[in-house]
């Protein structure tokens, strides 16, 4: 099956009421960690990489491994998605490339740091939403700023300065068109969320659900959803790594996100832990050991094994035969009609 476009599954995700994990992704090991995942757990699936993946992997690399996927697992529905684009440019460069989504980040400036008016992100926006539905490629587009700054994507401070206001979600999705909406309510990218254990006072869940009632027909999207587990942490520091306590985002509360119209998942930290956890523990336990695939088996069972966890948290675990994924090129025709 050909990569597949994000709006359907999201559309199907809204109907049959559950969440679908966008996992990034910079290599081939991740790459087949979710695919085996999505296989055991019977999943559609979103695949994204962020500008830096793209540089890390000469995105072709990453782009021939995702068709490689799609010939591998024909029964799994597969899009693959621009994380955090930060200009026109980058878009259309992913779209032109084969990216069947785009996310078009013009909360912030082209920095990915400093935040950007609406007028600005609106206009960008836009601009994006136009070429790339031409082309029946989705766009998820972003209102309000996400805490944390060690990735480049988020504006710093504690994630609650630029939390999403509702009425301008109304007008960006009015102004700009776009498919799914990456709303800020207090997560954070990276794996220091929380000193401890986030409260109803610490993720705005109300602003949530006031947008989506504002806009129930909008796919919401949730960044920064890692829950950093205990068990994940403990792993690594038992071999000789350093991660300070802390706290990430309860999967109760994606899940209440979900049933109040959380439609994305964005999960990437969650499997670097699991990844250097595994690799460490070779390391230590057994280091006569040199072939790289001696620890990137056992790195790549454990991504597997927090994505098929999530996959079956968030519900898409069994739709994955559910619809017969319409192609891109009836998705320009799709939005060609509206
Ligand atoms: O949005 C952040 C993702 O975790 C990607 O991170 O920019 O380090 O690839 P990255
Ligand atoms: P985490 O750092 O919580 O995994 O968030 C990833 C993300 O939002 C990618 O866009
Ligand atoms: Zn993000």
């Amino acid at each position: 099956m050909p990569l597949v476009s994000m709006r359907q599954l999201l559309d199907e995700a809204a109907k049959g009421g559950y969440g679908v994990g966008a996992f990034n992704v910079n290599n081939m090991e991740q790459i087949q960690a979710i695919m085996e995942a999505a296989r055991e757990t019977k999943s559609p699936v979103i695949i994204q990489a962020s500008r830096g993946a793209r540089s890390y992997s000469q995105d072709k690399f990453l782009y021939h491994l995702m068709l490689a996927a799609a010939e591998l697992y024909p029964e799994i529905p597969l899009v693959m998605h621009l994380d955090h684009g930060n200009s026109f440019e980058t878009c259309k460069s992913a779209i032109d490339l084969g990216f069947t989504s785009v996310m078009m980040d013009g909360s912030l400036k082209e920095d990915g740091k400093t935040p950007a008016t609406f007028e600005e992100n609106v206009a960008v926006t836009r601009a994006v939403v136009e070429l790339a539905h031409k082309c029946g490629v989705t766009v998820e587009g972003e209102i309000g700023v996400l805490g944390g700054i060690e990735d480049g994507h988020g504006a710093g401070g504690g994630g609650l300065e630029h939390v999403t206001d509702p009425a301008q979600a109304v007008e960006f999705v009015k102004k700009t068109g776009v498919d799914a909406l990456a709303i800020a309510i207090g997560t954070s990218h990276g794996a220091y969320k929380f000193s401890k254990k986030p409260d109803g006072s610490v993720l705005k869940m109300d602003v949530l659900m006031e947008i989506h009632r504002r806009l129930p027909g909008v796919h919401l999207v949730m960044h920064g959803s890692s829950s950093v587990p205990k068990d994940l942490q403990d792993v690594i520091n038992q071999y000789g790594g350093k991660l300070k306590p802390t706290w990430g985002v309860p999967v109760e509360e994606i899940q209440l996100g979900i049933r109040n119209g959380v439609r994305k998942i964005n999960v990437d930290t969650d499997n670097r832990l699991a990844i250097t956890g595994a690799i460490r523990k070779v390391f230590v336990e057994q280091p006569e050991k040199f072939d790289p695939r001696d620890y990137l088996k056992p790195a790549r069972e454990a991504m597997k094994k927090v994505v098929a966890l999530r996959m079956t948290q968030f519900g898409q675990a069994g739709h994955a035969s559910d619809y017969a994924p319409v192609s891109i090129e009836e998705m320009k025709k799709f939005y060609a009609a509206k």
